[in-house]
């Protein structure tokens, strides 16, 4: 039977499957669960609806459901990160129905989202929280056919809480964000380095001697701190939480608002999952030559309308650059329309973190099948057992053995009466 799909060029396929093939290297924890799966079939017959960036980490995800026995299908979570080989390698190399052209208009993005929902699936895994969004708005008709979903994203779960806060969630979710084995590593070592890896990839500057303002400390804009100073970068911190501030302040970067950064600063990246955290008053005082990025899931962080109204004139000056004239004196850069950069002009968090955030994507789902009778229409967290599972193959995999407790230290950490 012909595989659904709308996808850019199938010529493009036999790249995409020698792409998918080289992420899969990198990816051993999600390997061995695909070939549990391969034998026990645990997800047999159950309709999966993804809508995740289409990258070939992705692809990998979806083999390992397809290997479990989901009928699954797939949608991309940003108009602007699909990589059309992979969409393509999904499609005509191993049979996955997929829907997404890279840089499609708002009005595809959505139509490829009802391509998945067409499907009636009775999983949602969602990225970004898009698809649920749409099933509850748009298609409540279908909302008691779907028995639960996960999501993959700290914003889409914001989103998700919103929804059981207001009692209107129609289905159990997982946020597998919120598990160890995916947030302090994919958020933290992956936005790290796919975000300096877009930034160097759109625009070849040297990162070495710049003045470069983070905005948001949290998992993710540690990681591009952290990397950004790694490369030799006076790095600044914009936060509004006064415990993460000191954090920011005790790692040794340099903390201050944000009119004092917008002066300051070479390169400026949004972490925060908050709109406008970049705005007119800050592109006002912004030095000749800015490079503006964002990393947070929207391309809501900075107010690229306002900067638009600001601007003389816009023009492509390189792939993924944006040059935004304000006057005779000073030109803005924005890098990829404010969207996603380290998706966007890189190619995504590397594969070898995301090999643990899709581990815990596919473990959840299992156990969320196994699970549903008593599961209610809440925000549920992964599994600890699941969480420390995967830290566990990933170490093996590494070739990384950890210490056990003696049975004196069992005995000492279950007793309260030895002190001083
Ligand atoms: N989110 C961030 N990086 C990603 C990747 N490589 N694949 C899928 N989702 C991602």
């Amino acid at each position: 039977m012909a595989v659904e799909h709308d996808v850019l060029d199938a010529g493009l396929a036999e790249d995409g499957k020698r792409r998918i093939e080289w992420a899969d290297r990198q990816m051993p924890v999600l390997a061995r669960i695909r070939e549990r799966f391969e034998k026990e079939k645990p997800l047999e017959g159950l309709k999966v609806a993804a809508c995740l960036h289409v990258t070939t980490e992705t692809a990998n995800l979806m083999r390992t459901l397809a290997a479990g026995g989901a009928d699954v299908a797939l949608c991309a979570s940003n108009p602007l990160s699909t990589q059309d080989t992979t969409a393509a390698g999904l499609v005509h190399e191993y049979g996955i129905p997929t829907f997404a052209i890279r840089g499609i208009d708002q009005e595809g993005y959505y139509r490829h989202l009802g391509a998945v929902l067409d499907r009636h699936p009775q999983v949602t895994m969602d990225d970004g929280c898009d698809l649920v969004t749409l099933l509850h708005q748009k298609r409540k008709d279908q909302l008691p056919e779907v028995i639960g979903g996960t999501e993959e994203t700290t914003t889409g779960i914001i989103r998700l809480h919103a929804m059981e806060d207001q009692g209107v969630l129609g289905y159990p979710i997982v946020g597998v964000n919120d598990a160890d084995t995916k947030h302090l590593f994919d958020n933290r070592y992956g936005t790290g380095q796919s975000t300096l890896d877009g930034i160097i990839r759109a625009t070849n500057v040297l990162i070495a001697g710049k003045t470069f303002v983070v905005y948001g400390y949290g998992m993710c804009g540690r990681g591009v701190a952290s990397r950004a100073r790694g490369m030799g970068a006076d790095v600044v911190v914009v936060e509004v939480d006064p415990t993460r501030a000191l954090e920011a302040a005790m790692d040794g970067l340099r903390v201050m608002t944000g009119r004092d950064a917008a002066s300051q600063g070479d390169i400026f990246v949004t972490v925060t999952g908050n709109k406008h955290v970049i705005r007119g008053e800050h592109f006002e005082l912004m030095k000749d030559g800015a490079i503006l990025a964002n990393a947070g899931h929207f391309d809501i962080e900075i107010d690229l309308k306002a900067l638009k109204g600001m601007a003389g004139e816009v023009r492509e000056v390189r792939p993924e650059v944006n040059a935004y004239s304000l006057g005779a004196e000073r030109t803005i850069y924005v890098l990829s329309d404010g969207r996603l950069v380290n998706l966007a002009a890189a190619e995504g968090h590397p594969a070898s973190v995301m090999d643990m955030s899709f581990a815990d994507q596919a473990l959840s789902l299992e156990w969320l099948k196994n699970n549903i009778e008593s599961l209610e229409k809440r925000v549920y967290k992964v599994p600890t057992e699941i969480d420390k599972e995967v830290a566990r193959l990933k170490l093996e995999t590494m070739g990384v053995r950890v210490d056990e407790l003696t049975d004196e230290q069992k005995a000492y950490m279950a007793a309260w009466e030895e002190g001083t």
